[in-house]
């Protein structure tokens, strides 16, 4: 499923990386590059750098990197192709229409299809008789029939084949359904539907397409497979990168999207008119929902606990949040109650006027920092001012900072000298602490903490020169013959490296040249970052070739003693062939 390659490389002629980044990242000259404050991570000096040579782009601070298709990938929130679509459409070059990337948007339009004939099924299912459990469950809940179907919700029966055999007779393939991840196979090898006397909720994406389900449990039958069953990710869906109720939530958001925890509370919100609120698929919020809700408003408002799991939440949340941009506000629920029980029992106004007092982050730090305190001693004035201290210090806004000091010295009857003078110095030392992790994370890129390639912590001799192979070959790519002959890819200690390197070789005996772009699939983000860093790294700045070589033998001969050491099952002889293997491979490399 390739796109072919002059297309490819026509459209990244035609889309100049910092012309395609403007938008999105400010960028300022150093030397050759241009550096600037990374889009996908917050921080405070800029360690963001774009290549101007050779198109590509690499964050010291967080590993982030690639060309400009992953760039727009990653700041867009697509995928590949649709990436490649939008570029393509911005420098009017047309893509062929058919001949590429066929199999893969097939099956995933076979998937569309079958999520759909399965949300049918399970509405019609709640709409019959048999349904009634379903439906009187849904009633109790105070769930209108109205609501019921603009939510398309719907119940899986008591069956273990109900789906299948429907499926079957839609002419469905049982491989296409495993890939739709509405039926399971059993370790007998047998198929059964995955979903069974659940009532579910369909997720349905911006674009109005069911893409997975939820399936609820009823009360006291949640012990077989736990109170929520949730579609895994398939080729069409990600729970990190959509939002339940999302779909409704983007038409009605001018002022705000709230997010809430539960299925169920977006959709009794919905019912009281609150068709703004969206929930996290049983993921804790990610930084691709942030980004997903930042496209079409500008605050968002969470609904929080006060308890000590809800601050985390929140803490979490708003870190996340934080470059997206976005306004944030909070809501405290009163005891441990969620949003769809709280508006069953006090009703929409009351809920809107909850909204209405939503504070800030800070506000709603400082309010739950009180938690566990007895604030009617001096002790726990002093404990908690302490606290309190740390949390205005926190705040990067001069003016916020005053402002909340001196409304906590008010109602604590302190000296505002003395807590300005307290925050002021919990912010120095924050700062100096800050500098230093994120001078550390210069020094020790991303991928050297071993993220990227978790085998480069057995293997950092072979790693490291594994990596200068690949980056002089990156750099080099008439080199590439001469490495082939010597270095196969299973030669390669490090399977990240390993993997790499056979693309590469793959993409030169195809007689393409290697650069970041042919990385563009088959690669998680991560993975493509590093490509880009090495890409670009001065490994391959002298003598090369004879870099290479030496590289080459030492991962070799680093394979050699490997070897050595799986000799558990060796017999007395091998073993001692094996060790002579080994002092002659040390005598040769010294
Ligand atoms: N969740 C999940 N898996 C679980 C429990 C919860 O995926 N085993 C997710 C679901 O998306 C659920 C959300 O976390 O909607 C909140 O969980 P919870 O508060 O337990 O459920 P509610 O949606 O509030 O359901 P109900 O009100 O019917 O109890
Ligand atoms: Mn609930």
């Amino acid at each position: 499923m390739a796109i072919p390659e002059e297309i490819i490389n026509e459209i990244k002629y035609r889309n100049d990386i910092e012309t395609v980044m403007a938008p999105y990242v400010s960028l300022k000259r150093r030397g050759k590059n241009l550096v600037g404050l990374c889009p996908f991570h917050n921080e405070k000096t800029p360690s963001f750098t774009v290549y101007p040579e050779n198109g590509s782009f690499y964050c010291f601070g967080c590993g982030v990197g690639g060309d400009v298709f992953s760039f727009v990938r990653q700041i867009e929130n697509l995928d590949y192709i649709d990436a490649v679509k939008l570029l393509a459409e911005r420098s009017g070059v047309t893509l062929p229409q058919d001949g590429y990337d066929d199999s893969m948007q097939k099956l995933k339009n076979t998937i569309y299809e079958i999520n759909r004939e399965t949300a049918k099924f399970y509405h019609t299912y709640l709409m019959s008789s048999a349904g009634k459990w379903a439906l009187d469950y849904y009633i109790q809940r105070g769930l209108s029939l109205s609501t019921i179907k603009h939510f398309g919700l719907g119940a899986a029966p008591d069956s273990w084949d109900s789906l299948i055999n429907h499926l079957k007779g839609k002419g469905y393939s049982i491989a296409d359904m495993l890939q739709a991840n509405v039926i399971s196979k059993s370790q007998r090898g047998s198929y059964f539907d995955r979903f069974r006397k659940r009532i579910m909720f369909p997720i349905i994406n911006i674009r109005g397409k069911v893409i997975g389900f939820s399936g609820r449990a009823m009360p006291g039958e949640d012990k077989m497979g736990g109170k929520y069953v949730n579609t895994a990710d398939t080729p069409i869906y990600k729970k990190s990168e959509n939002l339940f109720g999302m779909n409704f939530a983007k038409n009605h958001c001018d002022k705000q999207i709230i997010l809430v925890e539960g299925n169920m509370d977006v959709i009794s919100l919905h019912q009281a008119g609150f068709e703004n609120t969206v929930a996290a698929l049983g993921t804790s919020f990610t930084a691709e929902q942030a980004k997903l809700i930042s496209r079409y408003t500008k605050e968002i408002i969470l609904i929080m606990d006060s308890d000590a799991a809800g601050q985390k939440a929140a803490r979490r949340a708003s870190e996340i949040l934080q470059s997206t941009g976005l306004e944030i506000r909070i809501v405290l629920l009163p005891d441990g109650k969620d949003p769809d029980e709280y508006i069953k029992k006090n009703g929409s106004a009351r809920f809107k006027a909850l909204l209405e007092g939503a504070v800030s982050e800070i506000e709603y730090r400082l309010l739950s920092a009180i938690e566990g305190i007895d604030i009617s001693n001096d002790d726990g004035k002093l404990q908690y001012l302490g606290r309190a201290a740390q949390i205005i210090a926190e705040s990067a806004d001069i003016i916020t900072r005053d402002l909340y000091i001196g409304r906590l010295c008010e109602k604590y009857g302190v000296s505002r000298t003395a807590l300005t003078d307290k925050v002021n110095e919990l912010r120095k030392h924050n700062q100096r602490r800050q500098e230093k992790r994120q001078f550390d994370e210069v020094i020790h890129p991303k991928f050297d903490r071993g993220d990227v390639n978790p085998d480069k912590r057995l293997y950092p001799a072979a790693a490291a020169a594994e990596e200068t192979v690949i980056a002089i070959l990156l750099q080099h790519p008439d080199f590439c013959e001469t490495a082939i002959k010597q270095l196969k890819p299973d030669d390669m200690l490090t399977s990240t490296n390993r993997r790499i390197y056979k693309a590469l070789c793959e993409c030169i005996s195809s007689g393409r040249s290697p650069d970041i772009s042919y990385f563009g699939e088959g690669f998680n983000s991560e993975e493509v970052g590093y490509i880009t860093y090495l890409a670009n790294s001065e490994k391959g700045d002298k003598n090369a070739l004879i870099v290479l070589k030496d590289s080459i033998k030492l991962i070799l001969d680093e394979g050699v003693i490997k070897k050595s050491a799986d000799t558990k099952d060796m017999s007395v002889d091998d073993w001692a062939e094996n060790l002579k293997k080994i002092i002659d491979t040390k005598k040769k490399g010294k």
